[in-house]
């Protein structure tokens, strides 16, 4: 048995969201007067300020919080597409075709150059507050560099998705189908042991509901966790068919009908709102309130990738959750958390009860609010992940 490692308590907190609400008050368990002992990576204790432990961090008076769970993101890739971003501002629609231009960019980057853009894109996030992210493949689009993106991805995260059915790729242009059999007979079985999920891109002009349930049937077989890309661009059947499948998560939901709302509040499938896309793509917001107020669980995520959403920024989502979607502040950064770890079916993350893991952000802000009432500003003083400070 190893002896067990020296303690760090984080005190001086103006307000700690724990999420339990054995520790604290309201929906996000908040405390006030109270450290957090961490030992081991793991939080041993919320006590009252000025416990003891082999080390300090003193949080200046600011809000402690979980660290942010980013459930959905695209972070490998190259190139940039900051002119489609301009076009469309000038009146281009979003349609997800420039989503080949970075696959072309893409397969020709080096390993070296990806993981680089890659690292830097988890540091970025990490200093806005994010402490676990779930990274997708989509770039690459061949066996080899599908199986490429998600070996780079499982250098930096366990929360790795094939999404080898992000677009049908232009050697397969009329050939959808048969390229959809290239994920299920090679992709998918070539993934197990690397990625631990499978999503596909439910959406006209990318696959079918017949097509993703049978990549997500065959993720199934394998032993990987589904989820799926749904209502994104109109309404549609990916939410039917990620309850239908079982999915942990159905991500997008901006065009929701009053049956996909019955059927996601019924089910453990939760509705993840990506709503930096809809800023960027100057969609409408997804009906947030609605899905809340219908009983459906629900997780916020960034998103990040480089045509519908380029921002690391889970704050900047919290703030569109709150002006743009009308939920609470409460609601918002629980979407952020909780939300998230559920989407990813974490129990040890997204919350600061005892025994979760030791992560972490302490805000420049003496509350929570401030996510919301000062939006842009970089209001993450450091973050924790597993016990260890981003800035010592
Ligand atoms: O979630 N929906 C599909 N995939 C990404 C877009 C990718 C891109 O445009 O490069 C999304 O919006």
């Amino acid at each position: 048995m190893t002896a067990a490692g020296p303690t760090t308590v984080v005190d001086n907190i103006g307000c700690l969201v724990t999420n339990d609400p054995a520790l604290g008050d309201g929906p996000l368990g908040v405390a006030h007067g109270a450290g957090v002992v961490i030992q081991d990576a793991r939080v041993i204790a919320v006590e009252p300020a000025g416990a003891a432990a082999d080390r300090r961090i003193d949080a200046g008076g600011g809000c402690v919080l979980p660290g942010f769970v980013d459930s959905h993101t695209h972070l490998v890739f190259a190139g940039d597409r900051a002119e489609e971003f301009t076009a469309r501002m000038a009146g281009q629609p979003y349609t997800g075709g420039g989503i080949l231009v970075s696959t072309s960019a893409t397969r020709a980057a080096t390993d070296e150059a990806l993981r680089a853009l890659l690292a830097g894109r988890v540091a970025e996030a990490r200093r806005a507050g994010t402490t676990t992210v779930e990274i997708k493949s989509g770039y690459g689009l061949t066996v080899d560099d599908e199986l490429r993106s998600i070996r780079l991805a499982a250098e930096v995260t366990p929360e790795v998705t094939l999404l080898g059915a992000h677009l049908v790729p232009a050697e397969f242009a009329g050939r959808a189908d048969q390229y959809v059999d290239l994920v299920c007979a090679e992709m998918i079985p070539r993934a197990v042991g690397t990625a631990r999920w499978v999503d596909a891109f439910c959406e006209v002009g990318a696959f079918d509901a017949e097509q993703c349930r049978r990549v997500l049937t065959a993720g199934r077989a394998a032993g990987l966790g589904l989820r799926l890309h749904g209502n994104q661009l109109g309404h549609g059947p990916g939410v039917a068919l990620a309850v239908e499948m079982g999915c942990a998560s159905v991500d997008h939901c901006t065009f929701l009908s009053d049956a996909d709302i019955d059927a996601l509040a019924g089910s453990p499938t939760v509705a993840t709102f990506l709503p930096a896309t809809d800023f960027s793509t100057r969609q409408p917001y997804p009906p947030a309130r609605r899905v809340v107020d219908a009983g459906a669980t629900i997780a916020l995520a960034s998103n990040c990738n480089p045509g519908s959403s380029y921002t690391t920024s889970i704050p900047f989502c919290i703030a569109l959750a709150v002006r743009e979607m009308h939920l609470t502040i409460e609601e918002a950064v629980a979407a952020a958390t909780t939300g998230g770890a559920a989407a990813l079916r974490r129990a040890d993350v997204g919350h600061l009860g005892i025994g979760a893991a030791a992560d972490l952000v302490i805000l420049d802000a003496p509350s929570y609010h401030h996510l919301a009432y000062r939006p842009g500003v970089p209001l993450v003083r450091t973050t924790l992940t597993a016990g260890i400070p981003l800035y010592p």
